[in-house]
């Protein structure tokens, strides 16, 4: 994007009147019935006005000196940074759901488990660990659509854990993304069978012809996410979860079941990235590392919103780690020094994004997002 394309009425605006714009812009394109021709006008404009609100920071940042002025505006661009990347996510979100909807739209229709299938898959996730996949592709130039993709398997597995880990013989809990868990609006063995055909259809998806890579980097693909989903990652993490509930656990147990209960799905919405371009073992870990990093500071700011947040916004019931007598840090080190372990980590994570480059700016900025959310 180019200075001079921004248009006049853009320029004539302050910094506040086009970030209440972009809000606008946002609210609106979260309107799924939004025409799709003006949806795209409106991200394009939203884009300008980005630009416009950049240039004009880096303009001011230019003008003052280290003064607490410059924490004020510091501040102001953490903010513009958030709605930015909520415009971004919302995006992927959309790409993810609507790729979705088109593999339902190719199965068998008299089945009985699609619509519990798609009740779980389709009811407003946040797409976070899509927008890792598209953040990491964005690095090595990877394509779009075929990053969706990617990203679709991965909501479908986290979708079935998320199904599998409300069950009352798991976390026993009544509400999911603001509706009732699917155990609940259909029955449990209802429930087991769809998250069992979500985690079957991921590697269905990961097969598709239109990721024509290689064989030998699809067959690598499909090993990787089925050895992070299984007993040693997501399935194997869940396993100490439920295992270590009301009993005393070291803070390193609580680390290595939250890698991989969680951080194991995160390392592969980077590593996939790695393995596309068939980068050497030693940048391929370096990627899965980062990806077990982020997935860690993604659980542990889960518990701190188990912990604190409020269940009308955050659509599960809150408080309900510590009356399962669930090992979590916040249990064991408490809320301030667990706050302490989460801005440390990020630091970490940001210091190794950055090495990336200034294409990495968008996954530093899902990083961000992580200890930002409220929900
Ligand atoms: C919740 O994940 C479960 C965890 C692993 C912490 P998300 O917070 O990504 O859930 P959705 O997909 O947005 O509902
Ligand atoms: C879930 O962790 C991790 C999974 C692999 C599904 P939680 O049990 O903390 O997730 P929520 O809080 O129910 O979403
Ligand atoms: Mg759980
Ligand atoms: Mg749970
Ligand atoms: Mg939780």
């Amino acid at each position: 994007m180019k200075s001079k394309n921004i248009p006049d009425d853009i320029r004539s605006k302050s910094i506040k009147e086009a970030q209440k714009e972009i809000e606008e812009i946002i609210a609106s394109l979260e309107n799924t019935d939004a025409d799709l021709e003006k949806s795209i006008e409106q991200y394009n404009r939203m884009m300008h006005l980005n630009f416009y609100i950049q240039e004009q920071f880096k303009k001011k940042a230019n003008e003052i000196k280290k003064t607490n002025l410059q924490k004020k505006w510091q501040k102001l661009f953490q903010r513009f940074n958030m709605a930015n990347f909520s415009g971004k996510l919302n995006k992927i979100a959309r790409s993810t759901d609507a790729y979705l909807k088109s593999v339902f739209a190719k199965q068998d229709r008299n089945s009985f488990l699609i619509r519990p299938m798609k009740y779980s898959l389709l009811s407003g996730g946040k797409r976070f660990r899509s927008s890792i996949v598209v953040n990491t592709g964005k690095i090595f130039d990877i394509d779009y659509k075929k990053l969706i993709i990617i990203g679709s398997a991965i909501e479908c597995i986290h979708s079935y854990s998320l199904i599998h880990d409300d069950l009352p013989a798991m976390d026993n809990d009544d509400l999911r993304r603001g509706k009732p868990a699917t155990h609940k609006k259909f029955n449990e063995f209802t429930a087991i069978l769809a998250g069992n055909s979500l985690l079957a259809l991921a590697f269905e998806i990961l097969s598709s012809k239109k990721l024509n890579f290689p064989a030998r980097v699809k067959n690598e693909l499909i090993k990787t996410l089925a050895v992070y989903s299984g007993s040693s990652g997501l399935a194997g993490g869940q396993y100490f979860d439920l295992t270590y509930e009301n009993k005393k656990v070291s803070k390193k147990k609580i680390i290595d079941m939250q890698i991989n209960k969680t951080g194991k799905l995160f390392a592969f919405c980077c590593e996939s990235a790695g393995i596309i371009k068939e980068l050497n073992y030693k940048k391929r870990n370096m990627l899965k590392k980062l990806g077990l990093d982020i997935g860690l500071l993604f659980q542990v700011t889960d518990d701190l919103i188990d912990h604190k947040g409020d269940a009308k916004i955050v659509g599960k019931p809150t408080r309900r780690d510590k009356s399962k007598g669930k090992q979590t840090l916040v249990n064991l080190i408490g809320y301030k020094n667990t706050l302490d372990f989460v801005n440390n980590l990020k630091k970490k994570i940001s210091i190794k994004i950055k090495k990336y480059g200034i294409k990495s700016d968008d996954l530093l900025q899902s990083v961000e997002f992580i200890l930002d959310r409220k929900f």
